[in-house]
């Protein structure tokens, strides 16, 4: 691979796998109807384009949960395609592809798309891979299509960029391959703050953030630190590069973003009740907040959707379901800086209608329970109660959960079949996509070990069998980053876990469709 090509950006070591539902066409479409943009409609199919899809989890995990649509990945990194092109294989997705190239050179066909993503790359690639980016933002998204586009965001970098600058000059003096000199700077870096380098006493939130370092991922770090163009943006910088690129900003993830009541505390409230213009607000957002990574959608020609009846219309195709059985009200959330609390109607009447399957935004304001409430509260409520983890969103109604029929089950998606082989003890966890959700929800490694066990046979010994799979692949129980090496401590421990497995997660995969009983 030419210098050239990769324009900077390290190609000597792989990244780390790693699953991101936020590029899952259900969450950016949300967010554009949250924000009144019609979202690409998907019934009857759409293009989806992952620029740097690295190792291809997010990409193929979608494809697996939405048939409908044709998925594309392109990479500059040979080792990421290959090992992408093996999973598109063994999972038999017959509507995804990748791609071997950079972005200068991607092919022509790939066009008229409705979603473009990059997850991880915008503030990590030359200022013409940018310029690339731009150009397949404005030439290649169909009118109306999304960009999920995540970024390093000011002013939450800002202590830190100093860190980034230690690491990459000192992993420039050190041999061998960007692992290696990675190591190698991680060790200065720790050696600098615990010797009182002065910078580290005057910051101590950069000092702790070492500790962060030391314990992440070296391939992670290699990739997120070593590039030779790292950057991190305004918020209004990004929006105008865009808006270049004749893009508008359509939103935010995590879903609370769009709500600034849930993002900024009750002193700047006043301040966003009077400032109408988004670009303000959002900077506004990002200092009350120290925001320091964005997700940012931004919409071609987006067609705007004024009222709830618009929006009945034109994107009445989310199902709303309650997340857990046992929320009781008054409910109260905190996420990051503001604790927000719900209580009365219509959330009573809305924990209560949205249990089971899950309802559409028309099937709620229809309901004539619902009488005394405006079409446009009720709609408003339910995003805010998406956005404070009351409800979850799915693309076709939740499985009702059956009666047992026994303890068998099985995992009727080829895909993930194939992924709970090759993820098995990745140390990054396993991502079950499942067509109902329209993305995958992620489990752990000793989750995955679990259900690997439960899927040969359910009985008294599945704590013992789970032992022995983990002692077969060499794999050792941690408590608290300590080996548990007293076998019935270990076996108490793996009973615990299937036991939370069996009650919590399980039947989610359940209503998900990702799990089927009865064998
Ligand atoms: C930090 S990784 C993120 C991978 C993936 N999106 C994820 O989140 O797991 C950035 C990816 O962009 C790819 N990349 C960087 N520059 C590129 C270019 N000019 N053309 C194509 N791919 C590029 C890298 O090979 C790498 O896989």
């Amino acid at each position: 691979m030419s210098a050239l090509a990769s324009a900077g950006y390290v190609t000597d070591v792989a990244y780390v796998p790693g699953f991101y539902p936020q590029l899952a066409p259900v969450a950016v479409r949300f967010v554009a109807t949250l924000n009144r943009v019609t979202p690409p409609s998907v019934a009857d199919g759409f293009r989806y384009l992952e620029l740097g899809c690295g190792l291809g989890r997010s990409l193929t995990a979608l494809a697996a949960a939405n048939p409908r649509g044709e998925f594309i990945g392109v990479d500059i990194n040979p080792e990421h395609t290959a090992a992408i092109a093996h999973n598109i294989e063994a999972g038999g997705l017959t509507n995804a592809r990748i791609i071997t190239s950079d972005f200068a050179n991607l092919p022509d066909d790939i066009r008229d798309l409705q979603f473009i993503a990059l997850h991880g790359v915008y503030s990590w690639v030359a200022p013409q891979v940018r310029a690339d980016i731009l150009r397949i933002a404005s030439e290649r998204l169909a009118p109306g299509g999304l960009l999920l586009v995540s970024y390093n965001a000011m002013p939450g970098w800002a202590h830190l960029q100093p860190i980034r600058g230690i690491l990459r000059q000192y992993a420039a003096l050190r041999q061998g391959d960007s692992l290696q000199r990675m190591r190698d700077a991680v060790t200065y870096l720790a050696f600098i703050r615990d010797q009182h380098a002065k910078y580290f006493d005057d910051n101590p939130r950069a000092a702790a953030f070492v500790d962060t370092i030391r314990s992440q991922d070296p391939r992670y770090l290699a990739h997120e630190y070593l590039n030779e163009h790292w950057t991190s943006f305004y918020f209004a910088e990004v929006a105008e590069q865009f808006g270049g690129a004749g893009l508008t900003f359509a939103g935010s993830l995590p879903v609370h973003t769009n709500f600034w009541d849930l993002c900024v505390a009750p002193g700047f409230q006043e301040l966003f009740r009077t400032t109408t213009n988004r670009l303000v607000t959002e900077a506004h957002k990002d200092f009350c907040a120290n925001t320091a990574f964005r997700w940012d959608i931004y919409a071609k020609q987006p067609r705007l959707m004024p009222g709830t009846a618009d929006r009945l219309r034109l994107a009445d195709d989310f199902w709303f379901r309650t997340t857990r059985p046992d929320i009781h009200l008054p409910y109260s959330v905190n996420l990051g800086v503001v604790t927000s609390t719900v209580q009365g109607q219509p959330y009573e009447m809305l924990l209560e209608k949205l249990s089971g399957k899950g309802r559409r935004l028309s099937e709620i304001v229809s309901d004539p329970d619902f009488k005394g409430f405006a079409a446009d509260d009720l709609s408003r409520a339910v995003d805010a109660g998406v956005a404070m983890r009351l409800f979850d969103i799915s693309v076709e109604p939740f499985v009702d959960p059956l009666p047992s029929l026994g303890n068998a089950i099985s995992l009727p998606c080829r895909f993930n079949r194939a992924m709970l082989a090759t993820d098995l003890f990745s140390g990054r966890g396993l991502a079950l996509a499942s067509r109902v959700t329209g993305t995958a929800l992620t489990i752990g490694d000793l989750e995955a070990a679990i259900l690997s066990e439960m899927l040969t046979s359910v009985d008294d010994d599945l704590p013992a069998r789970v032992d022995a799979l983990m002692a077969s692949r060499d794999r050792v129980l941690q408590r608290e980053g300590k080996p548990v090496t007293d076998p019935a401590e270990r076996r108490q421990r793996i009973t615990e876990a299937y036991e939370a497995f069996r009650t919590t997660i399980l039947p989610q995969l359940e209503q998900q469709g990702v799990v089927t009983r009865g064998g």
